[in-house]
């Protein structure tokens, strides 16, 4: 059991999840993104969840808790993966989750497969991050375009997924959906559904 003392916790569906200031604050409407996950992952391959740029891990582990799949979840702020096994502990589901700490294509051995791949990267615009300054930059700075660190959620997913599996990428704008649908052409996934939400996108990804 670790011994971090919270700064906070809240409620995420049925979880109590905890984090303090080095990590994004969980905001309540990504509990959709675990909703529509979990709906995916009762039709999807066998094998175990992806979850990355977790954060304190609420998103992923509210996706496996009803499913009896693995979790591996992966970020690379240290903190972030301190609050990630905390949480998998409170919540009961320490022995089938694993936090893996780290650039995400630098965690996963060339022949591990996931039935599904849940991706919350950091999307914000660079120029625009500093209309957060609550949050911690590395949970929020997607670079340019916002459109960086989701770029390799997907190599990540690509190469990981397994046949038939699905990435459920969160993204912030309707200009960044379009975005990827332009770049993505012939890359290997379609894009099979779109859903907005009160503060960002989801985009359902399969491969093709
Ligand atoms: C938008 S936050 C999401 C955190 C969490 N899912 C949530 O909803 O609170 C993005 C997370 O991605 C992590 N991150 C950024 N770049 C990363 C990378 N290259 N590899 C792994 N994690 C990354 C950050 O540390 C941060 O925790």
């Amino acid at each position: 059991m670790t011994t971090l003392s919270a700064a906070e916790t809240m409620r995420f569906g049925p979880l109590r999840i905890a984090f303090d200031g080095r990590v994004l604050r969980p905001r309540p409407w990504t509990e959709a993104q675990s909703v529509w996950a979990a709906e995916i992952l009762a039709s999807a391959p066998p094998g175990p969840v992806l979850e990355l740029c977790s954060g304190a891990g609420q998103i992923g582990l509210l996706t496996v808790v009803g499913s009896g799949r693995p979790l591996v979840c992966v970020d690379l702020n240290p903190a972030a993966c301190e609050w990630a096994r905390h949480n998998a502990e409170q919540a009961g589901l320490a022995d089938r989750v694993e936090v893996r700490e780290g650039p995400m294509d630098r965690v996963i051995e060339d022949p591990e497969r996931f039935a599904l791949v849940v991706a919350d990267p950091p999307w914000v615009r660079r120029e625009e991050v500093g209309r957060y300054p609550e949050d911690p930059v590395v949970a929020i700075d997607g670079g340019r375009d916002g459109l960086d660190v989701a770029w390799s959620c997907i190599e990540v997913a690509r190469r990981h997924l397994a046949p038939s599996g699905t990435l459920l990428l969160q993204l912030g704008t309707v200009e960044q959906v379009d975005a990827l649908r332009a770049r993505l052409r012939g890359g290997g996934f379609t894009i099979t559904e779109v859903r907005w939400c009160d503060r960002g996108v989801l985009v359902r990804l399969d491969l093709t």
